[in-house]
């Protein structure tokens, strides 16, 4: 569905993302996963045919994007990080004016507000809007008229645990229904609930590339923490497949001195700070 190759994009003199690799296939969800600055919203505007100053390759939907035609925005749906709606128009006057502008069958647009909570305001200005509930409008603007492949920035940031959860769960409904969604976030647990696979992006670079599963299990070996009473209470580690070699630890068993010991595999967390050495944040 994406096929990048060797991309090159530089805002400035200073080349920022450099000879970028990868592809998307058909009905997965792909991430972007990395902190702000990493290049996440500028590679997306890439593959929309914006920033058609690149050099190299990103093939989408079997066309190169400096060469997109109109067309192909009627197969695609964005959701851009910061919302697009007419502010003096309401919440259904922006969605059926958007969905107007499409040569398919739109989607019905109160079913949609419904989907995200917002069948009790559509008739609202969007002006009135809060943040979270204009997130959550542009969300559904970009499945308006049912386009097989979703672009989605930063899709539940900003958002309370309640409409995170409802947003991500519609997200993979849409996964389901087939679509393919290409995704940026710099929430982990995002990204490791939503993504079959999940590119490391800082500085304009992919640092690993793979599903969230893979990720951890590559690196992390699996850890065993223990706590013991020694004039107060003393916590250690060692890895699960060494724990014959934790002379500690074994005199702990051997003394029945143990007060907890449990095992924990490594989070996307500490699997992106080991190899990128930056912070999600
Ligand atoms: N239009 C622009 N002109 C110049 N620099 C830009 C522009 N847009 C983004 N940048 C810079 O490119 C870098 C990456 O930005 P962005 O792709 O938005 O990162 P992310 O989405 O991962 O937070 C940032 O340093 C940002 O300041
Ligand atoms: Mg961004």
């Amino acid at each position: 569905m994406i096929k990048v190759n060797n991309l090159t994009f530089s805002y400035t003199k200073k080349s920022f993302i450099r000879d970028l690799s990868f592809s998307v296939f058909e009905g997965e969800i792909f991430g972007f996963l990395g902190p702000s600055g990493a290049g996440k919203s500028t590679l997306q505007k890439i593959l929309l045919g914006m920033l058609p100053g690149y050099q190299g390759s990103a093939i989408v939907n079997g066309t190169e994007c400096r060469e997109h035609k109109s067309d192909f925005y009627e197969s695609i749906g964005v959701d851009f990080e910061f919302s697009t709606m007419y502010d003096k128009l309401s919440a259904k006057e922006n969605l059926l004016f958007f969905s107007s502008l499409y040569g398919r069958k739109s989607r019905s647009v109160d079913e949609l507000l419904r989907m995200v909570g917002l069948e009790n305001d559509t008739d609202k200005r969007v002006s009135d809007y809060s943040k979270g509930m204009k997130s959550r409008l542009n969300f559904i603007k970009a499945l308006v008229h049912d386009p097989k492949l979703l672009f989605l920035d930063e899709p539940t940031s900003g958002l309370d645990p309640t409409n995170s959860r409802l947003m991500k769960d519609i997200i993979l409904e849409e996964k389901k229904r087939g679509k393919t969604i290409l995704l940026t976030t710099h929430n982990m647990q995002d990204a490791a609930e939503l993504c079959d696979r999940v590119a490391f992006i800082v500085g304009g670079q992919i640092f690993a590339l793979d599903s969230p599963h893979n990720l951890i299990m590559s690196k992390g070996a699996a850890k065993v923490s223990y706590t013991w009473n020694d004039n107060g209470e003393q916590t250690a580690s060692c890895p699960l497949d060494r724990l014959s070699e934790d002379k500690l630890l074994n005199k702990l068993i051997a003394e029945n001195r143990l007060l907890s010991i449990h095992s924990s595999e490594p989070t996307l967390n500490d699997i992106f700070i080991e190899i990128t050495g930056r912070t999600l944040v």
